[in-house]
């Protein structure tokens, strides 16, 4: 569903060039639940940011259910992100002026939804993600644990295709880190969701059915899991 060939990003940071992705294949399926794993610098958002149309690769392709996302305009790249792609970061990125309720469905406005489907679908999937009865609280009156709920919640709400996490686990202690990642293991075999999600940290990498270690800019490993 996902295919990338020879994928490359160069950055430059004054007079020297960073070489953050220098060359990537990989072919992701959907309802795949990927890590993407590896030390700090080797490139693991670059690569996320790439699938989800943030950042632009310099060479090589990336092809989306037979769509060359290289290709797309603007227009039509932020309606890909906008319809079929969901996003969790590390650091939750509510708007905190906003109720989680109102988080959740601002980006189901943004689709076009009319009102009641849109409180239909946003009670679905706040007791999806277990904060029913949390709709109305703003993200200063939520634990962190809720907060990367409340993403989880926001990011299935319009049932995109795929979800890109980037460590979204590291700002949690261990136990609710773990939670958070159950909670998108059951939601990656209840919706055959694809979920990619990057981390440095060995138990999220437990977790994964597929571990694509990334070294330096380059794929270093890629294996099935066993079931955890
Ligand atoms: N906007 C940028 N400008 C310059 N260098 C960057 C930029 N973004 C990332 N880099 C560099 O690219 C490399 C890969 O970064 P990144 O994808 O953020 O890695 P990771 O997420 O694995 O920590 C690092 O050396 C980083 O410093
Ligand atoms: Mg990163």
């Amino acid at each position: 569903m996902i295919t990338l060939k020879q994928v490359k990003r160069v950055y430059s940071a004054g007079e020297v060039k960073v070489h953050a992705l220098r060359g990537v294949d990989l072919s992701i399926e959907r309802g795949e639940f990927v890590s993407i794993a590896g030390p700090s610098g080797s490139g693991k958002t670059t690569l996320l940011n790439i699938i989800g149309c943030i950042d632009l690769m310099d060479e090589g392709s990336v092809t989306i259910d037979g769509v060359n996302i290289g290709l797309m305009d603007k227009a039509k790249k932020a309606a890909y992100r906008r319809n079929e792609l969901g996003f969790i970061f590390q650091s939750y990125n509510l708007i905190p002026v906003l109720t989680a309720y109102e988080n959740v469905t601002l980006g189901l406005s943004l689709i076009g939804m009319n009102k009641s489907d849109m409180r239909e679908r946003a009670m679905t999937v706040f007791k999806e993600v277990g904060l029913e009865g949390m709709e109305n609280r703003l993200p200063s009156r939520l634990s962190g644990g809720q907060q990367q709920r409340v993403a989880i919640a926001r990011a299935l709400a319009k049932n995109p295709k795929i979800i890109l996490a980037d460590e979204p686990t590291a700002n949690l202690d261990s136990h609710t880190g773990e939670e958070i990642l159950k909670l998108m293991r059951i939601m990656n075999e209840k919706h055959q969701t694809t979920f990619i999600f990057s981390t440095h940290d060995k138990m999220v990498m437990d977790f994964a059915k597929r571990l694509v270690l990334l070294h330096d800019g380059l794929i270093a490993g890629d294996t099935m899991r066993k079931e955890a």
